[in-house]
C-alpha cells in the first residue's frame, strides 16, 4: 500500500493558510504555491540516493556526499499543477518536465484528457505528478494511468490539499504511489469542492473565473 506523508513544516502551513485565505490575490497566491512546492521538494526528495566523492576543501580532502544522478521528471496536471513547476525546478534544476491535460467536466465530475507529452525515457525516471488539488481523485487517478500506460513505473503524487476521497481513490488504485500532501481537509461538497479547501485553484492561479 502507498505511503500517506502530510508535511507538517511549520513554513508550509503557514504558507498554506495564507494559500486558502479568500483575499489572497492572483499574486501572492501564485508566489505562495511556488513558495510551498519549493518547500514540499525537500521532502519528496528525502530519500534520493547519495554516493561517497573525494572533494577538495582549501583545507585538506575529504570524503562528501553527491547525489547519485538519479533521473526525475515533474509532471504537473493542467492547467494548476503548472504553479508547482518552477518552486520544484529550483531545488532539482536537471529534472525534465512533461505534461498531462485534464479538466473536471463539471456536470460528471470526471477528468477528460486533452493533452499528453512526456520525456522520451520515462521508465527510466522517477516521477512526481503535481496538482494543488485531490478532491474526487479522478485526475490523478487518470494522470497516473496515462503514466503507466506509456511506460513510468516510479511515481509519486504529490498536492497541497487533498479531501479523504481522493487520498482513498489512488491508495486503492495505484498502491505502488506514495503520497505527499500539505493538507488532507474534511470533505467533498456536492460540487465536488474540497471544504474547506482553497476553491477552484486554476482560477486563483490564472486570475480566471
Ligand atoms: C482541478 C485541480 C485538479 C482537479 C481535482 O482542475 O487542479 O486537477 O480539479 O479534482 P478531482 O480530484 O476531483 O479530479 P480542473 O478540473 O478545475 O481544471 P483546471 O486546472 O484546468 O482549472
Ligand atoms: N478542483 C479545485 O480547483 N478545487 C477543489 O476544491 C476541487 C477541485
Amino acid at each position: 500500500m502507498g505511503k500517506v506523508f502530510v508535511l507538517d513544516h511549520p513554513l508550509i502551513q503557514h504558507k498554506l493558510t495564507h494559500i486558502r485565505d479568500k483575499n489572497t490575490g492572483t499574486k501572492e497566491f501564485r508566489e505562495l504555491v511556488d513558495e510551498v512546492a519549493m518547500l514540499m521538494a525537500f521532502e519528496i526528495t528525502r530519500d534520493l540516493p547519495l554516493m561517497d566523492v573525494e572533494t577538495e576543501t582549501p583545507v585538506t580532502t575529504a570524503i562528501t556526499k553527491e547525489l547519485v544522478g538519479k533521473k526525475i521528471g515533474l509532471v504537473p496536471i493542467l492547467r494548476a499543477g503548472l504553479g508547482m513547476v518552477e518552486g520544484m525546478r529550483k531545488l532539482i534544476p536537471a529534472a525534465k518536465v512533461g505534461h498531462v491535460g485534464l479538466y473536471r467536466d463539471p456536470q460528471t465530475l470526471k477528468p477528460v484528457e486533452y493533452y499528453v507529452k512526456l520525456p522520451s525515457d520515462i521508465s527510466e525516471r522517477e516521477l512526481i505528478v503535481m496538482d494543488p488539488m485531490l478532491a474526487t481523485g479522478g485526475s490523478a487517478n487518470d494522470a497516473i494511468q496515462a503514466l503507466k500506460k506509456r511506460g513510468a513505473k516510479n511515481i509519486k503524487l504529490m498536492c497541497l490539499v487533498a479531501a479523504p476521497e481522493g487520498v482513498e481513490v489512488i491508495k486503492e488504485e495505484h498502491p505502488d504511489v506514495d503520497i505527499y500532501l500539505g493538507a488532507i481537509d474534511e470533505r467533498l461538497d456536492e460540487h465536488g469542492y474540497i471544504v474547506p479547501g482553497l476553491g477552484d485553484a486554476g482560477d486563483r492561479l490564472f486570475g480566471t473565473k
